[in-house]
């Protein structure tokens, strides 16, 4: 009902309460109440006596109803769960991925109160992100479900690329600006031998967060869009790109396999060919990033030309 009034308003400079009762075929005083849930949701919604309601500006939230009208997927957010603050997207996801939600589906939130990062780190998620749980259920063996990270990050680097934002991926999947995260994913399982059964991909995206919003200790390590281009982006159109490069990178990703998305992952990348230390359980290890094996494992040539591969760890770009 939601959804329809809006689209009235949106359609119309001024609509009456007779009018949209008479369309929706419920009482004016249904009506009445729907529009000040809206208002109560930040629709700014003014009422003028015999002329009705106007919408006079939409607040800024990943609202569905906003989200669907600029989606353009085949079937990437098909179905958007919403959330004004919830503990973790990726645990709502995997909640409703164990009922039998579809590939495709979306859980956001305004705000995390127990946003999870890598390695058990809590991720800051005030309002002004982008904090988001996508379910995929591709038919592949679980050695390469960790590919999809790539798909993710591949994802990113183009969307903020459209919008001049030169973004790199450092190895495994942090979106870095100017030496900066903006944008990390947290990718998780549910497979068996044979098969994945679902997968989360959890992404986190510094959009219009502001420097003040983060702890001292990360102060110097985060950054935002908004901290780097200075402007709100509107994140309901930034969401949308996003998933349509998710859907694309993902397709090319299952057609074609992996080799196409290393080729993007190379070109958006800033870990090859730099001095790297990779932290991978207890060991430290240091040398040049020399290439992305096929399956995704970063190879590390010391200084007495020793390689060595990682499926997993922290890289700490040096110099
Ligand atoms: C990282 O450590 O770089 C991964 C961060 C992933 C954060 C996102 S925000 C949406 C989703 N829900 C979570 O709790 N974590 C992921």
């Amino acid at each position: 009902m939601k959804d329809t009034i809006l689209k009235f308003l949106k359609g119309a400079d001024y609509i009456s309460g007779e009018d949209l009762s008479k369309r929706l075929g419920i009482s004016r005083t249904a009506v009445w109440k729907h529009v000040q849930s809206l208002k109560e949701q930040g629709y700014d919604i003014k009422s003028m006596p015999r002329k009705g309601y106007k919408l006079e500006g939409i607040p800024d939230l990943l609202d569905p109803v906003l989200i669907f009208e600029k989606l353009n997927t085949r079937f990437m957010g098909n179905k958007i769960y919403h959330h004004e603050a919830i503990t973790s997207t990726n645990n709502k996801a995997k909640e409703i991925a164990e009922a039998g939600a579809p590939e495709g589906t979306v859980v956001l939130a305004e705000k995390q109160l127990q946003g999870r990062g890598r390695l058990g780190r809590t991720w800051e998620s005030p309002a002004g992100g982008i904090w988001m749980s996508v379910i995929l259920r591709p038919n592949i063996p679980p050695a390469k479900a960790h590919n999809i990270t790539l798909v993710a990050a591949c994802a990113v680097a183009k969307t903020l690329r459209q919008y001049n934002i030169p973004a790199r991926i450092k190895w495994p999947n942090d979106i870095l600006l100017n030496g900066k995260k903006v944008c990390g994913i947290l990718t998780e399982l549910k497979a068996e031998m044979d098969g994945v059964h679902y997968l989360v991909l959890g992404i986190g995206m510094n959009v219009n967060t502001e420097k003040e919003m983060y702890p001292p200790e990360l102060k110097d390590k985060v950054s935002s869009l908004k901290i780097y281009t200075g402007q709100n982006l509107d994140r309901v159109e930034l969401l949308c790109s996003f998933l349509k490069n998710l859907e694309e990178q993902y397709e090319i990703f299952l057609n074609e396999g992996v080799g196409k998305i290393l080729e993007t992952w190379k070109q958006h990348n800033i870990t090859l060919n730099n001095h790297v230390q990779v932290r991978s359980g207890n060991e430290v290890y240091s040398g040049l990033a020399v290439n992305i094996d096929k399956n995704g494992g970063l190879i590390v040539k010391d200084e007495n030309g020793n390689s060595k591969t990682f499926y997993s760890g922290e890289v700490t770009l040096q110099g």
